[in-house]
């Protein structure tokens, strides 16, 4: 009879381990979150190993019952995870000890737990992966719903923190959707090169029993088994991806996050929130303040800090399989879970925004805006050369600026000193509306262009 509390290695062992390392070196705590995926890996090993007849067929019928039974239990909340045996794979070989009895020493024929974790681990990767993308979709709806609502609204665009040129707010919000379809495609990426199944590489020899890789790799969801079994046990390169496009998403997020802070700023006044996104201070009554997009932006860095902490476990890593490891699944847990509330937290400070147009347009009148415009005309219609009509339109600005004036409530006399015949229409040259709607190069923030985007993302988003 098998002693409950002996390691499976108890044979080979003449002491147990000491306290301190049996503590420091369980990962029961993080990895029982695979419980679902090394479960299924589990019965779908076992169902290859009776049909190739390398286990007896009563015992591995057993085996597979078992397994469900453990899965039940785990999903009620009715399972005791112990520190003692170390991680996900043996509390659950364990535990199958206890419930069928001797038939559960047939389940680790032909594997190891150096491809039970990587195939597990895979499958929780692509399954996030998955995840993380529909949420990034729910993301770009409600953009493309505020952007669609935010067509004429004209702001100043800003390149410095200065005022550049006036741009659309749905321009502006449409750029993070072109970020945020990048992302997408970083986690879509990953899920093809994640296609290829581990379990079969055994330790990281293979093995000499007469299994089918394709059939497991097949019924786990995967396009193929993969090539090299000392590879399959050694490759983190999946985990490093999502990392990193977790990391570049937070990035995206984050930078969403400061123009919302800066926007919603008494200086600014671009934005408001409502209530349910904001919090007071306990000392300043009058404060409402935008904590879920300071939280956003300050969670980069712990995206940031799992990838570098990954890329640095793998640097030194002699192949195939160490310990060092084990740390993988608690870094990209983290990101998944820091990036998944980001991504909610976008979500809600998106459809809680309401732009204040009047401040928006008259700060889009400020700094000269249309300055590169009024060069731009000279250039089209006088046919100057445009270093020529930036000259011009230079002299223009110094002289408006000293007269404390805008550009659009120059006369036409004022204007005639700086350059000869201008047509009547010229101030219209100033308007921030008419500058907007004059950016009509492919990409550009003219109204007619966004409405195009706007259509081709609301199909595409469906
Ligand atoms: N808990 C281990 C991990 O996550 C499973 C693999 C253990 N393999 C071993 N050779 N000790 O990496």
């Amino acid at each position: 009879m098998r002693n409950k509390n002996k390691t499976v290695w108890s044979h080979r062992f003449g002491k147990a381990n000491s306290k301190n390392f049996q503590r420091i070196g369980s990962s029961i705590n993080v990895d029982k979150r695979l419980y679902n995926e090394d479960i299924q890996a589990s019965i779908v090993h076992v169902q290859m190993l009776i049909k190739q007849k390398i286990i007896p067929k009563k015992d591995g019928k057993k085996i597979i019952n078992g397994l469900k039974k453990i899965k039940r239990e785990i999903d009620k909340n009715k399972f005791k995870f112990e520190e003692k045996f170390e991680d996900i794979h043996q509390n659950i070989e364990k535990r199958l000890f206890q419930i069928i009895g001797e038939s559960a020493g047939y389940l680790h024929t032909a594997r190891s737990r150096n491809d039970q974790v990587v195939t597990d681990f895979k499958i929780w990767v692509k399954d996030a992966s998955i995840d993380i993308n529909k949420t990034l979709d729910s993301l770009m709806r409600s953009i493309l719903k505020k952007a669609s609502k935010n067509v004429d609204t004209v702001m100043p665009g800003f390149t410095h923190l200065k005022n550049a040129q006036p741009i659309s707010f749905a321009h502006y919000l449409l750029a993070y959707l072109e970020m945020l379809s990048r992302d997408k495609k970083r986690f879509k990426n990953n899920i093809t090169l994640i296609d290829e199944c581990p379990l079969g590489s055994a330790a990281l020899a293979g093995t000499s029993f007469n299994i089918d890789r394709k059939f497991t790799a097949k019924k786990l969801g995967f396009k193929k088994p993969t090539n090299n079994s000392i590879d399959s046990v050694s490759d983190r390169d999946f985990a490093i991806d999502f990392l990193s496009a977790a990391a570049t998403c937070a990035m995206h997020l984050s930078r969403l996050s400061e123009d919302f802070i800066i926007f919603n700023s008494e200086a600014f006044s671009f934005v408001e929130f409502t209530d349910k996104v904001l919090t007071g201070s306990s000392i300043m009554p009058q404060k409402k303040n935008p904590d879920p997009a300071e939280l956003i932006r300050g969670r980069t860095a712990i995206n940031y800090g799992n990838l570098n902490s990954m890329l640095t476990i793998m640097k030194g890593l002699p192949i195939s399989y160490y310990k060092d490891l084990q740390d993988d699944k608690e870094l990209v847990f983290d990101s998944y879970d820091t990036l998944k509330d980001s991504l909610l937290m976008s979500i809600e400070l998106i459809e809680n925004l309401h732009t204040k147009k009047n401040n928006m347009k008259d700060m889009a009148q400020k700094g000269y805006t249309t300055a590169t415009d009024f060069a731009d005309y000279l250039a089209k219609i006088k046919k100057l050369p445009f270093r020529k009509g930036y000259a011009i339109s230079s002299k223009l600005v110094n002289y408006a600026e000293r007269k404390k004036v805008r550009l659009d409530q120059l006369s036409m006399n004022e204007i005639n000193k700086f350059v000869k015949k201008v047509e009547i229409n010229m101030p219209k040259i100033f308007d921030v509306v008419n500058s907007m709607n004059s950016k009509t190069s492919f990409g550009g923030t003219s109204t007619k262009n966004i409405r195009k985007m706007i259509k081709k993302y609301k199909s595409e988003l469906k």
